[in-house]
């Protein structure tokens, strides 16, 4: 899907795949053309569409689904570098709109299978959860800690909230590093309050913020006025789905040792690439579809 051409190209690279062709394009009056121009008649297909600002993306990438599956692909599945509507995951107040599961529903309508990089995973504990399809998940926290051992030394990992935790952990033992959590308060989309932990005992370690999302950037800039106020050497700050506008992230930019983001959602600040990661999860899980469609025909049953 537009936008999504270069992590496609990498993908079909890394797999010996076929990179498909589409013809997509807006009428004068804004309502979208499709026509599917490759050959998918009994193939396996994957969709690449980052599904940030999905509002704007979710009709088409529809259309598209459709038009492939009319023309009797073998399999249709999703490579949502970043997947949309998982944080509305609870009704806070009465009449709210469960949104996670809402998308969940209408995307899963269209696809086989969904292929994703940290979905936002807090008060749903898996994706199965959530969607019915088969779903694979890909995690980036390695390449965080690959960086983060290549370029900062003596580093202490802190997630701003409780639900970063799992991140924070994961690349702090990655790193080989301290980590820490600090406690969040939402009060609004753009307005939080947090508690830090006490890091006197880590003096001398340089802080590295890490999350699985920027969105507002409010976050990010609370937990960085709270480790300036401990006489912390500047932070760097690492994200995995940079949702945020370019006066965010210029913002942040400047008040960090550096500001990094992987390419799940393309930005200027995407210096991590997610490709190698789920270029492996394809050929993973076409190597376990060849051995589960041997041990059909030979008659040894399925691995799983
Ligand atoms: C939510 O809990 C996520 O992990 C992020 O902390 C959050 O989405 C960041 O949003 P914002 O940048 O708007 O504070």
């Amino acid at each position: 899907m537009p936008g999504n051409e270069q992590l496609a190209i990498d993908l079909a690279r890394m797999t010996l795949g076929e990179l498909g062709e589409l013809e997509l394009r807006k009428f004068p009056d804004g309502e979208t053309y499709v026509r599917i121009i490759s050959d998918v008649g009994g193939k396996d297909v994957y969709i690449v569409c980052t599904l940030a600002w999905p509002d704007t993306r979710f009709l088409a990438l529809t259309f598209v689904a459709a038009a492939i599956k009319d023309l009797a692909c073998r399999r249709l599945q999703l490579i949502a570098p970043y997947l949309a509507y998982m944080r509305q995951d609870r009704i806070f107040r009465p009449g709210e709109a469960l949104t996670s599961r809402l998308f969940a529903q209408q995307l899963q309508q269209h696809f086989d299978g969904l292929i994703t990089v940290d979905p936002h995973l807090h008060r749903h504990a898996s994706l199965e959860e959530v969607y019915d399809i088969s779903t694979r998940v890909v995690h980036a926290g390695p390449l965080l800690a690959a960086w983060i051992v290549e370029n900062v030394a003596d580093p202490i990992i802190i997630g701003p909230d409780a639900e970063s935790a799992q991140w924070a952990e994961g690349i702090a033992r990655d790193a080989s590093a301290p980590w820490a959590v600090f406690n969040k308060k939402r009060h609004g989309d753009r307005l939080v309050q947090m508690a830090a932990a006490d890091l006197g005992h880590l003096a001398g370690r340089t802080p590295v913020l890490v999350d699985d999302i920027i969105s507002s950037g409010a976050t990010m800039r609370v937990a960085l006025r709270l480790l300036a106020a401990q006489g912390l050497p500047a932070a760097y700050c690492l994200a995995v789905h940079a949702l945020c506008g370019a006066k965010t992230a210029t913002s942040l930019r400047s008040h960090t040792a550096a500001f990094l983001t992987s390419n799940t959602v393309p930005n200027a600040d995407a210096a991590l690439d997610v490709a190698p990661l789920i270029g492996h999860e394809l050929i993973r899980a076409s190597a376990d579809s060849s051995i589960v469609a041997a041990g059909l025909q030979d008659g040894r049953g399925c691995r799983r």
